[in-house]
């Protein structure tokens, strides 16, 4: 088979290292790639958002499949004009990628199919514009910290989790009334704050059949200890000790399964991977979103841990035919360290060669997966907030984790910062 991973960033060097590995696989092609995805594909220059580019290169390249690494092509239609020319791709329709393009739109599903989530109700600029009052009943009606939310697209700068009534008054006049959120804050979606321990699920789906690949923590903040701004995401790991196997069988049946049984009665069918942003609260595993693309950094740690080859699977999603949905793990746990610039999410600086990349691969269990790195005159150079992703797998995660801080400890540029606290909590709590 031959495939054509579409992407630059870590989540793309882990899928294609791992379509690489696979025995079914003669050929990876990436587009655009980056130095690190050079190492196990061909790297052709053609952006991710230049569809016509992108279906010209299938075609000349012959593949039998595409699988794209982010939501803003799928959103945009790129499956749906990839299909259209005769290739097969692993991603949803742009009318699917709603369940992540749209949060007004993933909420109407989840009520309509009994997927848990947080009560929540969505408001336009038009009813802002007729008066608050829709608004701050609503609120009142939550009566305590709510969630404003930008209904569309906006990078993960589209969330006010306010403490107050009035806070989350204030966030709605913001995004409705100023602008706040951008375009994607055109409608929000105000929900009741939940609380307990964030996991993401991840399953593949043929539009009818759930194949579920397990389930993943990433570390959002920059700081230790969940502190300061949100990050693209600084770590991640798997499996996640807090989700027990009845937590799981609930996930899959209550909401993987219904969303997408819900998705093919309206005539939408999903195929590609549904990826659940999920809150564990007291009353159960509730929903906070969906993604319709695999995770960053959550696919670094889940690659290394897949015993069975994808790629006929992801194929079989493509064309609505998934009759095999066991989908093997090694019974290991994987942890992925991000090393990003100093300054990250801030003003960074790019340009700094990075030394020791061979030192940490050699390290046991571990890869180093490229976030944002660029080449410069035959070096590897930083190029990006996020620069190099070390994953490494062990026994346990308290194994996994020694070696992926071991091998981040060889990674080195000018301003490097990683946190130190990725899967710590996890792996005092495995085995107990
Ligand atoms: P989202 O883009 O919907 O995943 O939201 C980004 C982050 O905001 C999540 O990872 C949570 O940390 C937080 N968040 C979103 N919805 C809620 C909620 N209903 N209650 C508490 N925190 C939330
Ligand atoms: N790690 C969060 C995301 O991929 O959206």
């Amino acid at each position: 088979m031959r495939i054509l991973v579409v992407g630059g960033g870590g989540r793309e060097h882990a899928l294609a290292w791992r379509l690489r590995r696979d025995r079914s696989v003669t050929d990876v092609v990436a587009a655009p790639g980056n130095p690190g995805i050079a190492q196990v594909a061909r790297c052709m220059d053609v952006r991710a958002d230049d569809h016509d580019g992108l279906i010209g290169l299938a075609r000349r390249e012959r593949v039998d499949l595409v699988v794209v690494g982010p939501e803003a092509p799928l959103v945009a239609g790129l499956a749906d004009e990839m299909e259209a020319s005769g290739v097969a791709v692993f991603g949803p329709s742009a009318a699917a990628a709603r369940l992540e393009g749209s949060k007004a739109f993933a909420k109407d599903l989840m009520l309509r199919a009994d997927v848990p989530a947080a009560r929540s109700a969505t408001f336009t600029r038009r009813d802002w514009e007729e008066g608050p009052s829709g608004v701050l009943s609503f609120l009142d009606e939550l009566g305590g910290p709510a969630v404003v939310k930008a209904d569309g697209l906006a990078a993960g700068k589209g969330v006010v989790v306010a403490e107050t009534r009035d806070g989350a008054a204030e966030a709605v006049e913001a995004a409705l009334g100023r602008g706040a959120f951008g375009e994607a804050g055109a409608s929000v979606v105000i929900e009741e704050r939940l609380e307990g321990p964030e996991v993401s699920a991840f399953a593949l789906t043929d539009g009818r059949r759930v194949a579920p690949l397990g389930f993943a923590q990433d570390a959002k903040r920059i700081g230790d200890d969940d502190t300061g701004p949100n990050t693209g995401g600084m770590g991640a790991f798997s499996p996640v000790p807090s989700v027990d196997a009845s937590t799981a069988e609930r996930i899959r049946a209550e909401v993987l399964e219904r969303t997408v049984a819900a998705m093919a009665a309206a005539g939408i069918p999903y195929r590609g991977v549904v990826y659940a942003g999920l809150m564990l609260t007291e009353d159960g595993p509730k929903v906070l979103e969906f993604n319709c693309r695999f995770g960053d950094p959550e696919t670094q740690a889940l690659m290394p841990l897949l015993a069975t080859d994808p790629a006929e699977r992801l194929l079989a999603c493509a064309q609505g035919a998934l009759v095999d949905d066991a989908i093997e793990l090694d019974a290991l746990a994987c942890v992925t360290v991000v090393v990003a610039s100093g300054g990250y999410p801030g003003d960074h600086r790019t340009g700094f060669e990075i030394a020791g990349l061979g030192e940490a691969a050699s390290v046991e269990g571990a890869t180093v997966f490229h976030s944002g790195t660029a080449e410069r005159r035959g070096r590897v150079v930083t190029a990006g907030g996020r620069v190099v992703s070390v994953s490494a797998v062990g026994g346990s995660l308290a194994e996994a984790r020694d070696r992926a801080y071991e091998a981040a400890s060889h990674v080195g540029f000018e301003g490097r910062y990683h946190r130190t606290d990725i899967a710590a909590l996890a792996a005092k709590e495995e085995g107990t």
